[in-house]
């Protein structure tokens, strides 16, 4: 058996990081960790509790408050806060429109950056995120930075939004996108950067399964899949 290795994927949103971090963990037999999922439970901890996201003090204190635990699931992991399940709710417009003012925060980031490293220190672990490479896992054996254009990037979230039966048009899509993006790239602390040694994977024009065999084949020069 190969050795268990740290994949870390970064990428902006919607570029398909969670769609092939997901595959190659149940591929690898190893843990999934959906790092944004982090930032969206405490978000939704924050709107919930009337806590002003621009409020860092009042969003540690929560923290605090709010244990995220993950459970693996067929497809992919249930997301549970104080035990309540989350999943769905977490990825509902509410969150995602805020979710980029509540990860700018160093408090917020520096507690679940420490929960995050917990979580990876078994080995064998497919994190993805904004900083995992660079911040969260700056030793992952292999670092994924994945793009595809906007327009591409809306897109797909709105057919995925539609399967989920909401409801917003395309071009505002991509508004909210480039500007969660913007946010994300030029916060302070941790922006969205390709580490220097991730390997930069554009999956404009590719659907999933061409994408996951261009990570597998990047990925099988560390590891072995069955
Ligand atoms: O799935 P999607 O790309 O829409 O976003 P996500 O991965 O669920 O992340 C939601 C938000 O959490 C991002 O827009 C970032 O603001 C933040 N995030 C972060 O700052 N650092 C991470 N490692 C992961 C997410
Ligand atoms: O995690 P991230 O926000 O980077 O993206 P995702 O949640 O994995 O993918 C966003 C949507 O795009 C999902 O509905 C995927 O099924 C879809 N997708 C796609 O159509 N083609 C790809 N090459 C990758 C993802």
């Amino acid at each position: 058996m190969s050795k268990k290795i740290s994949i870390a994927i970064d990428g902006p949103a919607s570029a398909g990081k969670s769609t092939v971090a997901k595959i190659l963990a149940k591929e690898l037999h190893y843990v999934y960790c959906d790092t944004g999922a982090m930032y969206r439970a405490i978000t939704y901890q924050a709107l919930v509790n009337d806590v002003d996201v621009h409020d860092e003090q009042a969003l540690v204190q929560l923290l605090q408050k709010t244990m995220i635990t993950f459970e693996p699931h067929q497809e992919g992991q249930k997301v549970f806060v104080n035990q309540q399940e989350v999943t769905q709710v977490i990825r509902k417009p509410q969150v995602t429109n805020q979710v980029s003012h509540v990860s700018v925060h160093k408090g917020v980031r520096e507690e679940l950056v420490r929960r995050q490293q917990k979580i990876a220190e078994c080995g064998g672990i497919v994190m993805d995120g904004r900083d995992i490479g660079t911040a969260v896992l700056p030793n992952a054996e292999v670092k994924i930075f994945l793009i595809a254009s906007v327009e591409e990037r809306a897109e797909r979230r709105f057919l995925e939004n539609q399967k989920n039966g909401i409801d917003t048009p395309l071009e505002k899509l991509k508004e909210e996108i480039a500007t969660r993006d913007h946010i994300d790239s030029t916060r302070k602390i941790s922006p969205l950067v390709q580490a220097k040694d991730a390997i930069l994977v554009d999956t404009t024009g590719l659907n999933i399964p061409e994408v996951v065999t261009k990570i597998k084949e990047i990925v099988s020069k560390q590891v072995k899949f069955a």
